[in-house]
């Protein structure tokens, strides 16, 4: 069987509200417009990224989610959840979701059970091959279902709000997915950090200018891109469920924040 390509990114943080599903969608939207085909995993129970990507769970007429597949745990499981995004045009194309819901929740205490972390890697068999880059956005924990996405990944990148908090949220998570002894339980060895991306920086506060200037010392030079602003607008097309480019030119600061990120990203995972 041919060697499956490394194109499994998991964008995590020990603190929540840093920007980890506010990236993950931008990226995937960015990544589109290039003409690359995006796999977004939601693997937050919260499922912020479904609702934004138009695909909000709904009890009424309930869909296969994140939860289901990892349950199910079987070779292939994940194809059943797979949906297109509800953005327009390109996105829609370029764009599938396996969306979540709060039920997710109730996998962490199967946690126990043997094999319990490689549940997701099992359930993406097969099912991702396809797609140019799959993006899996983690809940702010580093518990089961973060570990559950780092025992499937190939690439680990934190977002860093350059404060005190978020800066060690992101450390933990980096130092967490290094270390030997974790990969070993992951049963991941080949999992790489790849980056520490700057995130909802805002540069008139004294604050972020001194914590971005502490981030290549912690995470090195090159593990350091360039930040993502912080700008009302990724606010309020995440609240409306669109994506930036329906913002019009408010947003053109933004989205070429995310271009870059997302050019780098690419640039970086097909070397
Ligand atoms: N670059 C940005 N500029 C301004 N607001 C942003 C930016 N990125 C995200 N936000 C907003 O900040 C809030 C928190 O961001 P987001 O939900 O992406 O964080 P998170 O790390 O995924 O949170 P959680 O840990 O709860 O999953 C949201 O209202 C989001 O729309
Ligand atoms: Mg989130």
């Amino acid at each position: 069987m041919a060697q499956r390509r490394r194109r499994r990114v998991a964008l995590g943080n020990n603190k929540g509200g840093v920007g980890k599903t506010g990236t993950t969608i931008n990226l995937a939207a960015s990544l589109a417009e290039a003409g690359r085909r995006v796999l977004v995993v939601d693997f937050d129970p919260q499922a912020n990224a479904s609702r934004r990507l138009g695909r909000p769970f709904r009890p009424d007429s309930p869909t296969v989610t994140a939860s289901e597949i990892v349950r199910s745990g079987e070779p292939g499981a994940a194809a059943d959840a797979i949906v297109p995004c509800d953005w327009e045009g390109v996105y829609a194309l370029r764009i599938d979701v396996i969306p979540s819901r709060f039920d997710l929740e109730n996998r962490i205490s199967e946690a126990a059970v043997m094999h319990a972390r490689q549940r997701l890697r099992s359930a993406l068999e097969g099912v991702d091959d396809e797609y140019d880059v799959t993006l899996m956005d983690c809940p702010p924990s580093l518990g089961h279902l973060t570990q559950l996405v780092l025992a499937a990944a190939d690439w680990g990148i934190t977002l860093v709000e350059p404060e005190y908090d978020g800066v060690e949220g992101a450390t933990r998570f980096r130092d967490f997915m290094v270390d030997p002894a974790n990969l070993a339980e992951l049963a991941n060895p080949e999992l790489q950090f790849l980056a520490a991306v700057p995130s909802m920086v805002d540069t008139r506060l004294g604050a972020h200018a001194h914590h971005l200037s502490t981030l290549p010392g912690i995470f090195g030079p090159d593990c350091v891109w360039d930040p993502i602003p912080a700008r009302s607008v990724v606010k309020d097309a995440a609240d409306s469920a669109l994506p930036l480019s329906a913002m019009g030119s408010r947003a053109a600061e933004a989205r070429a924040a995310f271009d870059a990120t997302a050019a780098r990203l690419w640039k970086e995972i097909t070397a």
